[in-house]
C-alpha cells in the first residue's frame, strides 16, 4: 500500500510519524473519509467544507486544498480506479516537544493519508444496535480523531453482536459511533439537528435531500429514545453505509423487526447520484 506523508508518497512501512506528534500524544488532530467510486468523489466539497470547519475550530495552520490531488493520486498508485474506495486523511497540529498548550509558532501539522477498498457491506437483513451513554466531549461537531468514548462504544457494540452503538445523552438517542441515526414515523423522516451534538454527516445531508425529493416531510429535531421503539423504521446514514436499516435495539424490535422502505429507497437516490445518474433518473428509480 501506498500512502501520503507530508508531502510525499511511500509504502506504509516506510511512513514514520514523530512520537511527538500532537496527533499521537493529545489526539490534536481531525479526521475526513471521502467515498470514491470509479476514481471520483462522493460530495467531496461537503467532505472538504467540514475539514476546513474542523481545522478552523481547533485552530489548526492548515487547509484541505491539499486532499483533492493527493486522493486521486492515492486512488491511483493504489490500483483503486475501478474500485469502490474509502480515502483517510488527517491533519495534526505536528510534532513538537509536549506541552498541553500549541507548539511554537510555524510548527507544520502532519498530513496523513491512505486510500483502501471499501468493506463489503453487511446483512441485507438489517442490523442490531445497542444504547450506549454518550460520553463524548462537547464538540461532537469536529471530526475530532479522539475517538475513545466512540471506540469504547464501538466494541461494546461488537461485544453484544451489534452492528452499532447509539449514543445515549439526557435521554436523546443522538447518533451512532460512526454514522448518524434517522427514524421514519409514517411519512415524517427525522434525524438530529446540526449542532455541538452530532457529526453533521454528508451522507446525512444528502439522506436529508432524497427524503425531501421522495415526498417525506424532514425534520431535524432531537430523538427520544422512547420513538426507536415506536417508529416506523430506524436507520443509520454514513460514508461507509450509505443508509443501513436497524431492525433491533437493546434486544428489542424496531421497524417491525424488518428493513424499511424509506432508507432503501434513500439509499438508491445516493447511489445513482455517486454513480452519476442524473437526478430525475434517481428520483423514478425509487
Ligand atoms: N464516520 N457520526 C459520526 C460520529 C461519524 O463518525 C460519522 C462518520 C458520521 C457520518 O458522517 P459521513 O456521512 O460524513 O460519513 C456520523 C466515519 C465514516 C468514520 O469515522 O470512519
Amino acid at each position: 500500500m501506498i500512502v501520503y506523508l507530508n508531502g510525499r508518497y511511500l509504502p506504509r512501512e516506510e511512513a514514520k510519524i514523530s512520537p511527538e506528534d500532537r496527533g499521537f500524544l493529545f489526539a490534536d488532530a481531525i479526521y475526513e473519509v471521502v467515498r470514491y467510486g470509479a476514481g471520483r468523489p462522493y460530495r467531496l466539497a461537503e467532505h472538504l467544507g467540514r475539514m476546513r470547519d474542523g481545522l478552523s475550530a481547533l485552530r489548526i495552520a492548515a487547509e484541505p486544498s491539499f486532499f483533492p490531488e493527493v486522493a486521486g493520486h492515492l486512488v491511483e498508485q493504489n490500483d483503486l480506479g475501478d474500485a469502490d474506495a474509502l480515502v483517510y486523511a488527517q491533519v495534526s497540529r505536528g510534532a513538537a516537544p509536549r506541552y498541553h498548550a500549541f507548539p511554537p509558532e510555524g510548527t507544520t501539522p502532519t498530513v496523513f493519508a491512505f486510500a483502501r477498498k471499501t468493506d463489503p457491506p453487511p446483512s441485507a437483513a438489517g442490523g442490531r444496535a445497542i444504547l450506549v451513554p454518550d460520553e463524548r466531549w462537547g464538540r461532537c461537531d469536529v471530526k475530532a480523531v479522539m475517538l475513545l468514548p466512540n471506540v469504547l462504544a464501538s466494541q461494546q457494540a461488537r461485544e453484544a453482536g451489534a452492528i452499532e452503538a447509539i449514543l445515549v445523552r439526557d435521554g436523546i438517542a443522538w447518533e451512532g459511533t460512526k454514522a448518524n441515526l434517522f427514524v421514519r414515523s409514517r411519512e415524517v423522516v427525522r434525524t438530529a439537528p446540526r449542532g455541538p451534538r452530532i457529526l453533521p454527516g454528508v451522507t446525512r445531508g444528502a439522506a436529508l435531500e432524497a427524503a425531501a425529493s421522495l415526498g417525506y416531510r424532514v425534520e431535524e429535531r432531537p430523538i427520544a429514545v422512547e420513538e426507536l421503539f415506536t417508529a416506523d423504521e430506524v436507520f443509520l446514514a454514513s460514508t461507509t453505509l450509505w443508509t443501513y436499516p436497524l431492525v433491533e435495539v437493546d434486544g428489542r424490535p424496531v421497524g417491525g423487526g424488518k428493513p424499511g422502505d424509506a432508507a432503501a429507497r434513500i439509499k438508491e437516490i445516493l447511489q445513482a447520484e455517486f454513480r452519476g445518474a442524473p437526478a430525475t433518473a434517481a428520483k423514478s428509480a425509487g
